[in-house]
Order: structure tokens, then sequence, then C-alpha cells
């Protein structure tokens, strides 16, 4: 099972997510190293709060790193997923028993920028792993930013782009006109700060839904400088940042 955990609030599990991890004989946490230690805390912490810990053996392990330095971001992609395969295809193999359920717990919703569904995907196609899998869909980050900020996501009748920090800072360069709403996820370089125009509002959050949320919304030229000042403090503070925001051009209506 790969069960959606929402993005940092232990309450925003679902009622269907808690079932599941109920029913896992073996729970595969990431270890994404010292920085999120913290978030290591935080998924086993989901585990204790919700299960009696003899329920279910807890396996946790270290993701491979993508490589940051390739020149194709396409390729490099693709040899992490790849070397992600075969480091789950041995987890499995290893830790889990003939006719016993294992979860892997995904951050936020699963669907959404996290490659686990590929390779679940890749590996359900082996026929000697014989595996089956299910999705719990769980509470994105950008749903809790939404909240948080008590705003809707769209506009009345209007499309809202998803993106991530890199692809819109290539739309940017481009000079592609930015005339929808866009939610970007991914964004170690407050990349809106690139943006000239004057209408635009931001809704800016942090750490969503966990100890020391950090919130800022207003017009983009006004608040840009006080959030990337913020983002860099509070990173150099807690040694790791997760943010994400929407950008909204009002619509005259
Ligand atoms: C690899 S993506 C995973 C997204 C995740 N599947 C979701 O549904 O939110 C990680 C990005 O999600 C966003 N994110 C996840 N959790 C967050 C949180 N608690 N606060 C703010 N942004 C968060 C950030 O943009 C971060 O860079």
């Amino acid at each position: 099972m790969i069960i959606g955990i929402g993005s940092g609030n232990p309450e925003h599990l679902t009622v269907q997510a808690v079932n599941a991890l109920k029913t896992a004989n073996v729970i595969f946490v990431t270890d994404k190293g010292n920085a999120a230690a913290e978030l290591l805390q935080l998924r086993k912490a989901v585990c204790e709060r919700y299960l009696a810990s003899s329920s279910y053996r807890l396996v946790e392990f270290r993701d491979p790193e993508r490589d940051r330095n390739s020149s194709s971001y396409l390729s490099a992609v693709e040899a992490w997923h790849q070397s992600r395969c075969t480091l789950y295809e041995e987890l499995i193999l290893h830790h889990l028993g003939e006719n016993e359920y294992g979860a892997f717990l995904a951050w936020g919703d699963p669907s959404l920028y996290d490659s686990v569904l590929r390779v679940m995907q890749a590996l359900s196609k082996k026929a000697s792993l014989r595996l089956e899998f299910e999705v719990i869909p769980g509470i994105s980050s950008m749903q809790v930013l939404a909240a948080q900020h008590r705003i809707p996501l769209n506009q009345i009748g209007e499309p809202v782009l998803l993106t991530t920090g890199r692809r819109l800072a290539e739309d940017i360069a481009a000079g592609t006109a930015l005339d929808d709403d866009v939610l970007v996820m991914l964004d170690a370089d407050c990349t809106f700060s690139r943006i000239a125009d004057r209408e635009t509002d931001i809704y800016w959050g942090a750490y969503l839904g966990m100890p020391g949320e950090i919130l800022v919304s207003g017009k983009l030229h006004e608040v840009a400088e006080r959030i990337c000042q913020l983002r860099s403090e509070a990173r150099a503070k807690r040694g790791w940042i997760m943010d994400t925001y929407l950008l909204r051009k009002p619509r005259a209506r």
C-alpha cells in the first residue's frame, strides 16, 4: 500500500489511511538524512499515534539522491527512478513475507510530485515479485495552503496551473505569460521574486500544518523580499524547509 499521510499534521491522516496502516505488517519509512531528521520523526510519530507498537515492523531506509549536477534533468530523474526501483524491490524481498502487507508512507498525497507510484507501477510488472498495490490518498500541502490562508485554490470557473520552481523559472525566462493562477512546489530559489507584475498576489506557506508554520500573503511586489528573508532565516535555523505558494492575478468581475 502507498499511504498518503498528509504534509505534516498527524491529524490530517484520513480514517481510510489509519485503517490501512492497521492492516500493514511492515511499514517502510524514508530517512532523508540529518537535515530532515524531523521529517523521519514525524513519520514515526504517525505510526506511534495510531498503532500499537506490537502490530507492525518498522523499516527505515535512505532514499537515493538525484544527481543534481547532471546536465540533463530528465535523464538524472530516470536514473534516480531506476535506483529507487532497485532499492524498493530489495526492501520488499528482504522484509515482506509471503502474504504480508507492506505500507510505504507518502508525504502529502502520493500522486503529486512523488515518484513512488511510478516505482510501484514498474515493480508490479515484475512477475517474480507478484506485487499488487493500493493507493490511499492524503491531504496535500496545496490543500493545507488553501485552508490556512482561507482561500479557494481556483477563481470562479478558472484553471490553476500546478508546477515546480524549476518550470516557473523556465517560463519566466521564456517570457511565457503567467495568465492563470499558479501553484508552485519544490522551489528552493524564491523564483516568484523574478516576477515583475504588480497585480499578482502571493499566498505563501512554509512548514504547513506543522509547529513553526509560517504564512505570508499580499501583493507579490510588496512581500516578495520579506518572504525570501523569512525563508532563508527559517531554513538556517531549522536545517530544512518546505514551502509552497499560489500566485494569483485577481480577475476583474
Ligand atoms: C516532493 S514534493 C511532495 C508533495 C506532496 N506529495 C504533497 O502532496 O504535498 C515536496 C514539496 O511539497 C511542498 N510541501 C510538502 N509539504 C509541505 C509543507 N508541510 N509545507 C509547505 N510545503 C510543503 C513543498 O513545495 C515541497 O518542496
